[in-house]
């Protein structure tokens, strides 16, 4: 399986809302697993679909998580098929976010702690289940991006603001 290429900055898929994924399908099983090699020669820990150029309401994720001596590890592959976000916490974290799609930029963005998550995985089940910390802030990133949605446009005004030019340059350069 190739990696994909990405979409940058600039383009106009990743301010358009993905398409439900109607059927799981060999096409979309393949996808998947091209997003995973793409996301992992990259070192990322979150892709949707828009970043490699389907308009599609998929994402997957590999959130690092701390195991239970506090040392970080890699975390499990997840997939998220028609992903529905529920029950955010009134509690939230600010944390530094950066994306593939808007490479070198980073910036702080405030999310909930904890969400719940309704989604499809690869064989077609649906699973709800509850995540919290940087695994919720990942779906959650990720989720913008099937919605159009990107951590740029989250982050504090001034903060971005500041982030301008550096935006105006990958426009230019990737696209
Ligand atoms: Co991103």
């Amino acid at each position: 399986m190739s990696s994909l290429p990405l979409t940058y900055f600039g383009n106009p898929i990743l301010r358009t809302k993905g398409k439900p994924v109607e059927k799981i399908d060999q096409e979309i099983i393949d996808l998947v697993h091209a997003m995973e090699k793409t996301m992992d020669d990259h070192n990322g820990i979150g892709l949707a679909a828009p970043q490699v150029g389907r308009s599609l309401r998929l994402f997957i994720t590999r959130a690092p998580r701390q195991s239970p001596d506090g040392e970080w590890v890699e975390g499990d592959f997840l997939v998220f098929i028609n992903p529905i976000i529920s029950e955010p916490s009134d509690e939230s974290w600010l944390r530094e976010e950066g994306c593939l799609s808007i490479p070198k930029v980073y910036g702080n963005v405030e999310r909930p702690l904890k969400i719940t998550v309704e989604a499809q995985d690869l064989s077609g089940k649906v699973k709800k289940m509850s995540y919290s910390g940087l695994q919720a802030r990942v779906i959650m990133h990720e989720n913008d991006h099937i919605n159009g949605v990107l951590f740029v446009d989250r982050m504090d005004k001034k903060e971005r603001k500041a982030l301008e030019q550096q935006l105006r340059e990958i426009k230019k350069k990737f696209n």
